[in-house]
């Protein structure tokens, strides 16, 4: 064994042991937390942001549907999203947030956010019509099977204006391509954004982006 391999070999050991002396002195709480942030901090450098700031919610912002007096609704909050809301009130909407998970009511909007399940969206708004529903990231993060998919879509669909916008964004690593296993049939139609199209699949990424409309009631 050569000097060098040696010492690279007792630096592991150093390395190893502070990380697991480091997990014990630590409390969880505070790794968590790390953790969230580390996390939240890369996904907010992550093309698919990039693409849904500058491109997906601008041409959003060019249809009616969030124009003044009109409604919103984002679904599943982070602390990257919570700048999201006001570039999307931009023009005098109202920008509602529903999470299942009571922990990130913090980085819903404020005095807007509801604590809820997907499935439940009749029951938790029985008096608001939405003209946007933005669906970012929770199909395949807890709404993973197709017939569980379906029952979201069908909850949205009771909840969105007829011809009102979901966006829909997902990753084909997590969940089977919701266009071609048809889980928004009936109720919704692709639909073509003005300067985003029916789909957009974002490079060097498993993430993509469709946009559909509820079809007349
Ligand atoms: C990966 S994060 C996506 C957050 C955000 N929409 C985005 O654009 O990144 C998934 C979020 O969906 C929420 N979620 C999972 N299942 C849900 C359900 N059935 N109803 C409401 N929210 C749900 C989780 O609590 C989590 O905060």
């Amino acid at each position: 064994m050569t000097s060098d391999s040696r010492e690279n070999g007792s630096a592991h050991k150093l390395v190893s042991a502070l990380v697991f002396s480091g997990k014990k002195l630590v409390p969880r709480v505070i790794r968590e937390h790390i953790s969230e942030y580390v996390n939240s901090w890369r996904t907010a450098r992550s093309p698919d942001r990039a693409l849904l700031i500058k491109s997906i919610l601008p041409a959003f912002g060019q249809t009616s549907a969030v124009a003044f007096h009109k409604a919103i609704l984002w679904i599943g909050c982070r602390r990257y999203t919570k700048n999201y809301y006001s570039l999307l009130e931009h023009g005098g909407a109202q920008c509602w947030t529903l999470d299942l998970d009571p922990r990130v009511s913090q980085w819903g909007r404020a005095g807007r956010h509801v604590v809820g399940d997907i499935l439940n969206l009749a029951d938790i708004f029985p008096d608001i019509r939405f003209d946007v529903i933005l669906c970012n990231g929770i199909f395949g993060f807890g709404i993973d099977t197709s017939s569980t998919q379906r029952r979201a879509a069908e909850a949205m669909a009771t909840v969105i204006t007829p011809g009102g916008w979901l966006l829909l964004g997902w990753n084909t690593d997590r969940i089977a391509d919701p266009v071609q296993t048809q889980v928004m049939k009936p109720w919704f139609d692709q639909a073509s954004l003005p300067s985003v199209g029916e789909r957009f699949v974002v490079a060097r990424s498993t993430h993509v982006y469709d946009i559909f409309r509820r079809c007349p009631a």
